[in-house]
């Protein structure tokens, strides 16, 4: 049967744009609904310009309470039959009640090569430390931060007068790359580390 996914998202989408296009060419999975907490968010559009299903889940609603969110995400994700879901730049910790609730079931893509640089701010940490090599990694989603199983890695050099912006470029463009591909074994049951080169 075909794995319906669901992403989830808060910005520009573009890594949701790679796996949605991805989803269509591999047919393995369908890409059943695009997700944000943000009104505003502009990979939104570019998620119904692809004729995705979308709907927003305004965090802003849900003050102070991170588990009555989790509670109607679980419910938005249960009505639209969602097996699989990928944070795609979801600006939002979810509960270890969610995850439980999913466990297994939830990729995520970090803009370093993990465990390095966990959190924010990640390209700017890399030229601080002065790496030579930093890059990106998808995982499983776990109750801590940015710190289940990694399922894929790319990396990039890190080039002289790179600023946090020329190297986030670079890193995206090879999470566009690495996303699609991992989801794809993952979809497959695979579950060995892929080293992404291109
Ligand atoms: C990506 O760099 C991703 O690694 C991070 O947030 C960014 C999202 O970009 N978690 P986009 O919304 O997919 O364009």
């Amino acid at each position: 049967m075909t794995k319906r996914v669901a992403i989830l998202i808060s910005g520009a989408g573009s890594n949701m744009v790679q796996l949605v296009k991805s989803m269509r060419a591999d047919c393995l999975a369908h890409c059943a609904l695009v997700l944000s907490n943000v009104r505003e968010a502009k990979g939104l559009a570019r998620a119904r310009s692809l004729s995705v299903v979308t709907t927003t889940l305004d965090h802003k609603s849900y003050t102070n309470n991170r588990e009555a969110y989790d509670i109607a995400l679980h419910n938005i994700l249960l009505d639209h039959k969602i097996d699989v879901i990928c944070l795609a730049g979801f600006m939002r910790i979810l509960t270890p009640f969610f995850i439980s609730l999913w466990a297994n079931k939830i990729l995520n893509i970090h803009p370093s090569l993990l465990p390095k640089y966990k959190g924010l701010k990640t390209h700017q940490r890399v030229l601080d430390a002065g790496e030579k090599e930093t890059g990106c990694s998808v995982h499983l989603v776990t109750e801590k931060l940015d710190a289940g199983a990694v399922l894929g890695y790319a990396s990039v050099k890190v080039l002289r007068g790179d600023t946090a912006d020329t190297l986030a470029d670079r890193v995206l463009e090879k999470e566009h790359k690495l996303y699609p591909l991992v989801l794809q074994r993952f979809l497959q049951g695979e579950m060995d580390l892929l080293v992404f080169n291109d």
